[in-house]
Parts: C-alpha cells; structure tokens; sequence
C-alpha cells in the first residue's frame, strides 16, 4: 500500500471514530446527537452532489443498497440520474448514491416501504413523506453513508484510486471475529470491559447544568457501538476480498448458531436494514405459488411500519390486525379464531391466511410477543410466521427453529453494530427467488462486509457476555427506571406500569409516556437541553398504535388526514419514548429521574458549574441552544474536515 493510500486510510479512520462519538439516528431523534448525526447524513448528500458537480436546487440524493439501486432506477427516467456505486470508492460499504433530478422523482408509493417513508398513516391510509426520505425506506446506513461521502471528499482532493489498492491485507478471521483486548473475560465482567469501551463515552455536551456526559436513551432507534467491533470493522476495509468471503461465510455461522436457525434449513440473506428484510420476504410471499386461493395476512396493531407498509403491496386485502390487551400482547385467542375461519373452516371463501408477520418486541410499549405460542398456531393452520426481530435480538433469547419460525427479519444498528447491515434468516424451502435472483440479493448485503463483520462480532461479544447476563442486567436497570418515574408527579406511562407485576419479564428496556401534557417534542427537547439526554418522541413509526394509546378516534383521524395534507410541517400528538440497553448504567437512569423531575417542578436549570475549560459562566437557555447548534457544527467540521495535513 503506498503512503498516499495508507494516509488516506488514516484519515477515513479518523473521520469515523468521530462520526461514532457522536452517533445516534437521524431524522427522528432530538438530542445533541441525534442533531449531529443528521446533520452528518444530510451533509453526506450535498458531498456527493459536489463530488458530481451536480447542483443541489436540480438535484437530489437517495443513498441505497445495490439491491435498492436498481429497483429504484428501473423507475427513472433514463438520463434524469447518476449513480456512484462502492466500486467506484474502492471502499467495501455496501452503500450506492443515486443523485436524481428533483423534478424526475416518481409521485406515489415507493419502491420500498417501511419506517420513515410514510409521514402519516392509518389502517386504510399513508401520506407519504418527501423525498428523499420517501425512497430510503427504514434506518439509513448512516456511519457508512458518512464514511462513503468522506471518502468521495478525499478522492476529490487527491486523485481516483486512493482506496483501489492492490495488495490489500490478508489476514486470519479467527483474529478479527474472535481475538480482542476483551480476550479472556466473559459474562459479567466482559460486559462492563465492553461498556467502558463504548465510542463516545467520554463525550461531553453543553446543557444548562454546563457541559455534561451525552446520555444516549434512545437504544431502539439506534445503538452506539464499542472499539473492538469498531476496530474489528476497519480492519475488514482494508482487506482482501477472499477475505471478506471468508468472513461473510463465517458470521453467517455466527448468527445461525446465536439465533438457532441450523444452516441445512435456514438461508442467512444479509441485507441493509429490517425493513429491507421484511420488503424481501414480502417480495418472496408475491411469488408464493398459485393454488388457486387469495392472499390474506395478519399482522397486528403494535407493528412497526416496516412491518406494515410492506404487506400492503403484497394483496388487495386489507392486513388483519390483531387487537393488544391493555398491557400490549397480541391477542391469541383472536389469532386462532382469525386462522380457523380462514384456513380451516373457509368461511372467506378461497381467502387463505398466509402469513403471520409480528414483532418479538414492541419499539414502543417493550412487550415481547411469546413467539413460541404463536408459531404453534400459525403452523397449525398451515400458514407461516414472521417474526419482526428489529427489538428483539439484542434483548432475548431467539429460537428459530424451536419457535418454529419461517422468516426473522432484524438490523445490526440495533445491536451495537451500526454499520449498514440486517439480516433476513428464511427457511431455504419457502424462496422463491431464481438463481440468478438469489445471487443478486446475496451480493447486494455481502458488498457490506464490514458491517456483516461487526454484526458477527458484537454476537460473538454477547455469545461471550451470556444472554442471560444481558437480560438480568437489563432487566434490573429498567425496573430501576420504571419504579422511579412512576414517583414522579405528572408521569404517565403506557402499556405494562407495575415493575413488580409478572409480566414485567416479558417487557423489554422501553419506557414510552406522557409528561404532563407536553407536547412530547417539547419534553424531548427539554431533556437535551437541560440533561443532554437523548431520546425518542411523537409516533416512532407505530402510528396506528399511538394512536390508539392517546385515544384518537376514527373521526380525529380523518381530521388528521386533512391537516397533515394541508400542513406538511404540523405535529400530532405523540409519547416521548426512553429506551435503554447493555451500554446504559444507573447513573444513565438516575439523570433521566432528576431532571424529569426538575422540568415537572418548573424549576430553572441548574446554574452553571463550568464548561470543559474550567471555566466559570452562566448558560442561559438561549446560549445552551447556541452552544448545542455550534456542538452540531463543530463535530460536523471534524469528520469532514481533510486532516492529512495535521496527522501526517
Ligand atoms: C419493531 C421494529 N421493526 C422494524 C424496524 C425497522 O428497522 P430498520 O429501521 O433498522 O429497518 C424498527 C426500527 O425502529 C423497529 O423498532
């Protein structure tokens, strides 16, 4: 590698370890991160647009997975776009740029659906959002959004072939996958090791109490990851392609052994996120041989909508959605009922039900579906089960093939791995894509090999950690959150209240409610700016659940759907979700409770102590939203600023 290259290395390194300082989901969050990571994203775009020398007022820019980029552009007019494709870096992301003519974007559904896609939805309706949000169905790869675009900075500046290298490094994947500073440890001990490497730890935030430690609450939109999957993964880019088959081939092992799904019947497809999973499968359940019966499928009122949206394009029957008893689990009995009148008894005719599409857990009330039960059921009306397992992965045990499940569709961002990458796991039976097909969908998740080795990683690390540690730990943390916020004057919390009830074990990290009649984006804000705490508020993709836990009726609907048409920027009523994972501590829940309770008591923030300089000084509200805007910027300057000259 010559030194032009390996300086170029150097530089993409450092760009990202500071991008994962500050990492969170974009678009739908609001702490300082969430802000930072957007404005990364965003940037990304016009970087690529620069890179074209495209103008931003003509164009615009979907980022996509290869698979993605060509369902996209077989809709496009010919000529009216321009892709910059992963060879074209010379960098292994599995990510692809199509810069399009604004006015050459197709109106209506999207090629995909799923979370982020659609702005407002009913049981019978979408609106769906602008582009380019509308085309990036689900969480985007955002870290390697970022790490494309520096790269397209520093190829700008230095010439083509920076990242082509030719005698790329080889080297073992037993020492990646498998050998870290974490060597040795397990269960509890190697968990609180991996939480002290967590990216971003260290990271401070201005807040009206001064510049305090970034709390990051918002573990279900999105997860913060740890140096050794980190360095595990940029070790992967720099090396060989026979090495990265080999490692691909190797985490496929990895997730089969840590989820059950034995490889004689189970195909593992990497893909870019749950959604485009769960799009996959509903491709798949298109081409489902024809025997004569109607396609019906059921799914029920607590899903996300990447487990809704896509199931619409799938049949002209309307979904089946299962009611939720008061504590949010899926009603079984209605599920049997539904299965036999369809299946068994054909009182619909030749409606069959063929599908049962749930979530293992819920992204706003917790509540872990009993996946086994359910599969009992499904299978014995000879339909088949998927399971949404964006929630669940990180947070319990999964069972494939001892819950009987046909397809488990979930993301690595969730599970500390946030570098562009998910996973359909399907019974290998029931595809119904040709061979030239099935090679296409490989290839388009495999050209991610880091992120596919930093999902198989992370599942090694918590393979080591114990399952059950997770769960224990977790657990304790989030009946320590629950019994405290329920003290607290004007909290309102949904779905399963009593830390002490049964059912409690059944419930993960995920706290979702009302703060005394806030507007959730309000309290949210509130959070940052007088804790710098991260969280998660308004409909969180689940819109016809939050709607049925706040109450709005079938009339407030259809005078939702007027508003939301007539102004595209107006708010509903939503819940500001916190969310908490292995990388949380009590100190991480403990500042939640104090400040929730200063914000309830109307109490002025804290007057300040110092900022990081030691120095004294009195942050006003205004100058903390000052400060957070120019935190924004500054960490934005540091990931795309070229600092060749400075490490070097
Ligand atoms: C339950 C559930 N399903 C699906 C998804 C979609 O996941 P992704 O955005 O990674 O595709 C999410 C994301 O929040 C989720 O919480």
């Amino acid at each position: 590698m010559t030194d032009k290259s390996k300086l170029a290395f150097r530089e993409l390194e450092r760009s990202i370890t500071a991008a994962l300082e500050t990492y969170s989901n974009v678009h739908r969050g609001t702490g300082h991160h969430s802000m930072v990571s957007t404005g990364l994203y965003e940037q990304s775009r016009e970087l690529v647009l620069d890179y074209l020398d495209l103008p931003p007022e003509k164009y615009t820019v979907i980022f996509c997975s290869p698979r993605r980029t060509g369902k996209f552009t077989g809709n496009l007019k010919p000529g009216s776009f321009r892709v910059i494709t992963g060879e074209e870096t010379g960098l292994p992301l599995g990510v692809q740029a199509v810069a399009v003519q604004k006015k050459h974007l197709p109106e209506g559904t999207p090629f995909e659906s799923g979370g982020g896609t659609a702005r407002l939805m009913a049981s019978g309706w979408v609106i769906w959002d602008k582009a380019p949000d509308k085309f990036e169905a689900g969480t985007p790869a955002i870290i390697n959004v970022i790490a494309f675009a520096k790269a397209l900075t520093l190829l700008k500046s230095s010439g083509p072939g920076l990242f082509h290298v030719e005698d790329k490094e080889k080297c073992a994947v037993a020492d990646i996958l498998y050998r870290d500073e974490t060597d040795g440890l397990t269960g509890r001990e190697l968990l609180e090791k991996l939480r002290a490497t967590r990216i971003g730890i260290e990271t401070q935030v201005p807040t009206t109490a001064g510049w305090t430690r970034y709390v990051n609450l918002d573990n279900s939109a999105s997860t913060p990851t740890f140096t050794p999957v980190w360095d595990a993964v940029r070790r992967t880019w720099r090396l060989a392609p026979e090495t990265h088959r080999e490692l691909i081939a190797e985490v496929g092992k990895i997730c089969a052994g840590m989820l059950h799904a034995p490889p004689d019947t189970y195909e593992v497809i990497f893909t870019s996120n749950t959604t485009e999973a769960i799009n996959l499968a509903a491709e798949n359940l298109k081409r489902d041989p024809d025997t004569g019966t109607e396609t019906v499928i059921v799914s029920s009122l607590l899903e996300h909508s990447s487990n809704d949206l896509p199931w619409r394009q799938v049949t002209s029957h309307p979904l089946i959605r299962l009611n939720i008893d008061k504590e949010g689990f899926t009603d079984l009995i209605q599920l049997e009922k539904v299965l036999a009148e369809y299946n068994r008894d054909g009182i619909h005719g030749n409606q069959r039900i063929k599908l049962v599409a749930i979530s293992g857990a819920s992204n706003v009330l917790g509540v872990c579906n009993d996946p086994e039960a359910i599969g009992r059921i499904v299978h014995r009306y000879g339909a088949r089960l998927l399971v949404d397992a964006a929630q669940l992965v990180a947070h319990r045990k999964v069972d494939i093939s001892g819950f009987d499940i046909d397809y488990l569709a979930f993301s690595a961002h969730k599970v500390y791995a946030p570098f562009g990458s998910g996973a359909l796991i399907v019974r290998k039976a029931l595809l119904h894509f040709n061979p030239q097909e099935m090679e296409a969908i490989r290839k388009s998740g495999e050209e991610n090999p880091g992120g596919i080795t930093a999902l198989g990683k992370i599942f090694h690390l918590m393979g080591r950690i114990g399952m059950e540690v997770i769960i224990r730990e977790e657990q304790a943390l989030h009946h320590h959150a629950l019994s405290e916020l329920s003290k607290i004057k004007g909290f309102k919390g949904y779905g399963i209240k009593d830390p002490d009830a049964p059912s409690f074990s059944c419930k993960a990290g995920v706290i979702v409610f009302d703060f005394k009649n806030m507007f959730s984006n309000k309290l949210a804000q509130e959070l940052a700016i007088r804790g710098g705490i991260g969280v998660r508020f308004g409909c969180h993709c689940a819109h016809i659940l939050i709607k049925k836990l706040v109450g709005v009726g079938p009339f407030f609907e259809r005078f939702q759907w007027l508003i939301a048409t007539l102004f595209t920027s107006v708010r509903f009523p939503g819940l500001t979700r916190v969310s908490l994972g292995m990388e949380n501590s009590r100190e991480d829940v403990d500042t939640l409770v104090r400040v929730l309770k200063q914000i309830g008591n109307g109490k002025q923030p804290d007057k300040i102590r110092s900022d990081t300089q030691g120095q004294k000084d009195e942050l006003t509200r205004e100058k903390v939203v000052q400060s957070m805007n120019e935190y924004v910027e500054e960490a934005g300057r540091r990931v795309f600023t070229d600092m060749r000259q400075v490490t070097c």
